[in-house]
């Protein structure tokens, strides 16, 4: 099997790392470079449990080889905190019981972020339509589709976001 020595950005941090040809970006995250917020769920880009950000785009990890990912900027759920300060998508989660067993959530705050990047007000619908790649099985999507809308809403006006705490909701398990 050929292996490729590659460099990757995660979460701020320089990264060196020999993979095989076939190594998933997901595992060669998780395995062998320990970052475990992006989650292993189908291993077929149907869940969106594995979405981080490659150079600012939500991608799930699971359809892009790492040696495709040689020299890029990879953001994972844990990497949008500064130190004890959550994001405030993280925060609007937690705020808006987005979240339950976390398996998903990492994913879902990467696809949101992303969503609100781009746009700024989202509807309920576009941000229905954004999730649509990733899959809860647990919340129902009501309460994401509110802790996004209020994310939206912090985001645009900073003032309105609240002192965050530990545990950033998507920051591993
Ligand atoms: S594990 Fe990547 S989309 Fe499901
Ligand atoms: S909170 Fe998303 S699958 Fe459980």
């Amino acid at each position: 099997m050929t292996s490729h020595d590659i460099n990757l950005t995660v979460d701020g941090t320089d990264e060196e790392l020999i993979v095989e040809a076939r190594t998933l970006l997901v595992h060669a995250l998780r395995d062998e470079l320990g970052y475990t917020a992006p989650n292993v769920g189908c291993e077929s880009g149907k869940c969106g449990a594995c979405t981080v950000h490659l150079d600012g785009e939500a991608v799930k990890s699971c359809t892009v080889l790492a040696v495709q990912a040689d020299g890029s900027e990879v953001t994972t759920a844990a990497g949008l905190a500064e130190g004890d300060d959550l994001h405030p998508i993280q925060q609007a989660f937690r705020e808006e019981h987005g979240l339950q067993c976390g398996y998903c959530t990492p994913g879902m705050v990467m696809t949101a972020t992303d969503l609100l990047e781009t746009e700024s007000d989202p509807d309920r619908d576009e941000i229905r339509t954004a999730l649509k790649g990733n899959v809860c099985r647990c919340t129902g999507y009501q309460n994401i589709v509110d802790a996004v809308e209020s994310a939206a809403e912090d985001l645009r006006d900073p003032n309105t976001v609240e002192t965050p705490t530990e545990n950033p909701p998507g920051g591993g398990n």
